[in-house]
């Protein structure tokens, strides 16, 4: 038995079916990667995968990040523990050292833009649904990117944005508190080309709520170009939302798409096992070639 792929949406997202036991032999790991990258979210449902199967097909796709810490997902510290799964709840039981900086994942972004090589994939699994609200929604930005102007196109290209974590916290807990704003402000930030050139010759809009402004522009001009790329960027023909149903597996290419999670209940227990792949190459502008490794 093969893969059997059902588009979910135009140019985002597709279903996969195929066989529990297949999935983990990983037999179709490159016909499976393949597929991530070009349609940047897949589904598969039904899978009820335990965190050691979770990273057994973490581990076909590509380099499962392991414990230590790392700033990720909105620049919080993440913990993926030693087993490389990563608990994702608003629980500080569940998770002490990620609920605190979870609330970040309610505005469009990228994991991860404050390392030089964002993680590659997430792999992701609910264990606890919350019964309204928190689905998940996915945006693509080599779509987004295919479908600019060429004088956007070319002016784009020369850009650079500034990542901060501060401005990717902010927006979403508007009274924090002066010291929670200090420990955001002392993280290092990092900046990116805005147009990735990926190795494969794609290119895709690095766009995400921890930018903060375009080098060297004027704020007024780079706030307006910014707001203006996120709503273009995340209009419905670039986007795919997920009403989760337990046991599903969801695979989002982090070099290629935003994401968010829709307001839900905070007391809803909602917890999400994750796995991270780790990022195979740096954002790179066109005279800046990818490392070679
Ligand atoms: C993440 C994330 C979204 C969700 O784990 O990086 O953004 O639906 N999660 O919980
Ligand atoms: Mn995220």
């Amino acid at each position: 038995m093969g893969l059997t792929v059902i588009d979910l949406s135009l140019r985002t997202g597709s279903e996969v079916r195929i066989d529990k036991a297949e999935l983990l032999s990983g037999d179709h790991a490159a016909a499976i990667r393949a597929l991530l990258v070009e349609r940047g979210v897949l589904l598969i449902r039904g899978a009820h995968l335990k965190d050691e199967e979770l990273r057994t097909v973490a581990r076909s796709l590509g380099d499962l990040r392991l414990g230590g810490s790392k700033r990720g997902a909105d620049g919080a510290t993440l913990r993926e523990g030693d087993e490389g799964v990563l608990k994702v709840s608003l629980d500080e039981k569940v998770n002490p050292e990620y609920a605190r900086f979870l609330f970040g994942n309610h505005l469009w972004h990228m994991d991860g833009t404050y390392e030089e090589v964002p993680p590659f994939a997430t792999l992701f699994t609910p264990y606890k649904l919350s019964r309204v609200g928190g689905d998940t929604m996915f945006a693509n930005t080599y779509a987004a990117y295919e479908d600019l102007s060429d004088e956007d196109k070319a002016e784009l290209d020369q850009l650079r944005v500034v990542h901060t974590m501060q401005a990717a916290l902010f927006p979403a807990k508007r009274d924090c508190t002066p010291e929670e704003f200090a420990v955001w402000y002392s993280y290092p930030q990092r900046s990116h080309p805005l147009v990735w050139h990926h190795k494969s010759g794609r290119k895709s809009l690095v766009l995400s709520t921890s930018g903060a402004f375009v080098e060297g522009m004027h704020p007024a001009e780079s706030h307006d170009l910014l707001q203006r790329l996120m709503i273009h960027a995340t209009q419905p023909q670039y986007t795919y939302r997920h009403e989760w149903q337990l046991g599903d597996l969801v695979i989002w290419d982090n070099t290629g798409m935003m994401h968010r999670v829709l307001p839900f209940d905070r007391e809803s227990g909602r917890e999400f096992h994750r796995c991270t792949l780790n990022g195979e190459e740096p954002v790179s502008a066109p005279r800046e070639p990818a490392l070679q490794h």
